[in-house]
């Protein structure tokens, strides 16, 4: 097995998890896992665009053993990634995510209700070519909402109402008024009504 150096590859805000770089927050693992469990509807299995070193990869495998997809355009995991992988039953697919036909096959690969993650090179692309294919209470997420993603850009917002996409939030905030924790996440979770 080859000698694993993750640091080479981490920046300044980097993460690890499971000896691989990742590219969430240690808030979005503790939310994301709670908006899971809360609304859990018998959720079967996950696709996530955006492999990178597969590290958020691993550990929706430990929510989804058997049933999680990560694609990405190209590989970049360790062969020791590789091998949790294997362990957990993900399932790696090599596509391009914003070909509409490529990410439909993958869509059509998951079992539903699923939960969803953009987090591939252009996720405003991946959100709206994704949102007319989600299902009853499929789970929709974004990475790096407020530098990439912008909930306010018309197009975003038109997608959202049209496709009935209801804002998952996620905990009070000291004035008792519900937020959606992307300060702490970088991320937004919407339910398919
Ligand atoms: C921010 S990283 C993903 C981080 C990962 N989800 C994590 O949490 O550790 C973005 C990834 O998107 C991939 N990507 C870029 N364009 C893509 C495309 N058209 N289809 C699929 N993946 C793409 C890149 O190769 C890169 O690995």
């Amino acid at each position: 097995m080859q000698e694993l150096d993750p640091w080479k590859d981490i920046d300044t805000d980097g993460y690890l998890f499971a000896n691989a770089p990742m590219g969430q927050t240690w808030g979005n693992l503790h939310w994301l896992s709670l908006i899971l469990c809360n609304n859990y509807t018998g959720r079967k299995s996950c696709l996530e665009i955006g492999t990178w070193h597969g590290a958020f990869s691993t550990f929706l495998g430990l929510i989804f053993p058997n049933a999680t997809i990560t694609a990405d355009i190209r590989d970049q995991r360790s062969e020791h990634t590789k091998w949790l992988h294997h362990l957990l039953g993900v399932k790696f697919e090599q596509a391009d995510c914003h070909k509409v036909d490529e990410l439909r096959a993958l869509v059509n690969k998951v079992v539903r209700p699923a939960f969803f993650f953009c987090d591939g090179g252009n996720k405003p692309k991946e959100f709206l070519l994704l949102a007319p294919m989600l299902q009853e209470s499929d789970i929709i997420g974004v990475h790096d909402v407020g530098t990439e993603f912008n909930c306010a850009d018309k197009k975003i917002a038109e997608c959202i109402d049209m496709y009935q996409l209801i804002a998952i939030p996620m905990y009070e905030d000291e004035e008792g008024k519900l937020s959606y924790g992307v300060t702490e996440t970088r991320s937004m979770y919407w339910m398919k009504k």
